[in-house]
């Protein structure tokens, strides 16, 4: 076999470079033998890093979180043993399972203050605003956060992330609902505690275990996904050794966007705009027409097909079954069947993602369309810190610093005020 090596000709001068190819990777530094640098604005083709986390064949929809196919963890798994697969790398035993699902129950309680800034929200604040700004709050609470070099330390924010990030979004929720904060109850599981803090009202919730497992597998599918923007935001933000706290509200706030976790309320808010099916296909011919997006299609690494929404729409008919079908869902399926056979969306490999289905999903077990991103956000929260657990312990890794192609005016004399024009 040839070396394994890529010979490089700067046809400006002749001079040749032979540089390394790892993994079907050439490294960008390398360039600089030639005195280049290259240019990849969006990353469209440059790995920030090596990982052994989550794998994804975006070609043949494959996903997989330290090698167990999604569909699998989807069906069998719970959302702590996820984050626990995704934190250690390995599957839990019975015992791990059983202390680490203790841990986090005894740090689910947050400091009440923080109802106070939530208190300082207007009625009508985003609940991605209210997350992300109680979210870095929180470091405040935890000075010893900014031990990141501690491997114990890192261990411990985690777990009080993991713990009190569902506390947080249920009273961002009761906040947009003018609703008495409830606080956490030790006798709940995880997801059974989040879902009692956000609808129990006067003492009263009647658990339903289908929602309750739908919602699981929701947050299991939204767990990890690699280089996403969010996780590169938390990386990045991480790389400057900040705490974990602020780092992860750097990743809430890249979620917020609406080409990130943001698309599932714009799916809705879409939808809503669309109103009834006879209307779909002028919509579509909008879309064509360059009048906005498709919003929950299209994917930068996704193909063929996204294998979470594949496994959301099964969800979907779980979630439909106990709940009565949303009246939205017709309309999503006609823009799918269309938007399917159309040229447009077929040559461009767009398809329905994981946001597509998501929201009508979360809209019929009561969640309204803008907290839909929160429950994304608590999702992701597990593959948040596992990158940046990975990040802080990688040799290779340094303060994220990208450079750039200066396009702006050579030097030149300042003009005093009355000079100007
Ligand atoms: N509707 C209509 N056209 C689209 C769409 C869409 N949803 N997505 C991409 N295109 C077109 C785009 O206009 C471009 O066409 P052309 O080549 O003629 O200029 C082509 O497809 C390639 O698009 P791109 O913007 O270069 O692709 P990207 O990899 O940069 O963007 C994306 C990926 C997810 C941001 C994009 O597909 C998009 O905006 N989708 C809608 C928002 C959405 O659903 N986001 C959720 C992503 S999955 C979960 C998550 O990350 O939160």
């Amino acid at each position: 076999m040839a070396d394994e090596t890529l010979t490089i000709r700067d046809n400006r001068t002749g001079d040749e470079v032979e540089i390394p190819i790892s993994d079907g990777t050439i490294r960008a530094t390398d360039l600089r033998q030639l005195g280049l640098m290259s240019y990849d604005p969006a990353f469209l083709n440059t790995a920030s890093t090596r990982s052994g986390i989550t794998y994804i064949d975006g070609d043949a929809g494959i996903l997989r979180y330290r090698g167990y196919p999604i569909e699998q963890l989807a069906e069998e798994a719970s959302f702590l043993e996820t984050a626990w697969l995704l934190f250690e790398g390995e599957l839990p035993s019975r015992e791990q399972l059983e202390a680490w699902q203790e841990d986090v129950r005894v740090h689910t309680y947050v400091h009440t203050n923080v109802t106070q800034f939530l208190d300082g929200f207007r009625h009508d604040a985003h609940p991605m605003g209210m997350l992300l700004g109680a979210v870095a709050a929180l470091s405040t609470f935890y000075p010893d956060a900014k031990e990141i070099g501690d491997a114990e330390s890192r261990r411990l924010q985690r777990l009080r992330l993991m713990a009190k990030f569902p506390t947080i979004a249920a009273w961002v929720f009761r906040h947009s609902r003018g609703l008495p904060y409830v606080f956490p109850r030790n006798d709940l599981d995880y997801i059974g505690n989040f879902v009692n803090m956000t609808f129990e009202i006067g003492g009263r919730h009647e658990p339903n275990p289908v929602l309750q497992r739908a919602l699981e597998i929701l947050l299991v599918l939204h767990a990890d996904h690699e280089q996403n923007a969010s996780t590169n935001a938390v990386r990045g933000v991480g790389s400057t050794q900040v705490d974990p706290f602020s780092a992860v509200s750097a990743g809430i706030a890249a979620l917020y966007g609406p080409l990130h976790g943001g698309a599932n309320e714009a799916v809705l808010r879409m939808l809503d705009e669309i109103g009834t099916v006879d209307r779909v296909p002028d919509f579509i011919e909008s879309v064509k027409a360059g009048h906005g997006r498709l919003m929950g299609f299209g994917h930068r690494v996704y193909k063929s097909y996204d294998p979470r929404a594949k496994l959301i729409k099964r969800v979907a008919d779980d979630v439909f079954a106990e709940t009565g079908l949303n009246p939205k869902l017709e309309i999503a399926l006609e823009l799918e069947r269309i938007a399917l056979e159309d040229d447009y969306f077929v040559s461009r490999k767009l398809y329905p993602n994981v946001d597509f289905y998501s929201g009508l999903i979360y809209q019929a077990m009561g969640y309204p369309t803008d907290y839909f991103t929160v429950l994304f956000a608590l999702g992701r929260l597990p593959g948040w810190l596992a990158q940046w657990e990975e990040m802080l312990s990688d040799p290779e890794q340094k303060i994220a610093r990208p450079r750039q192609i200066y396009t702006g005016y050579d030097e030149r004399e300042f003009v005093p005020l009355e000079q100007r024009g």
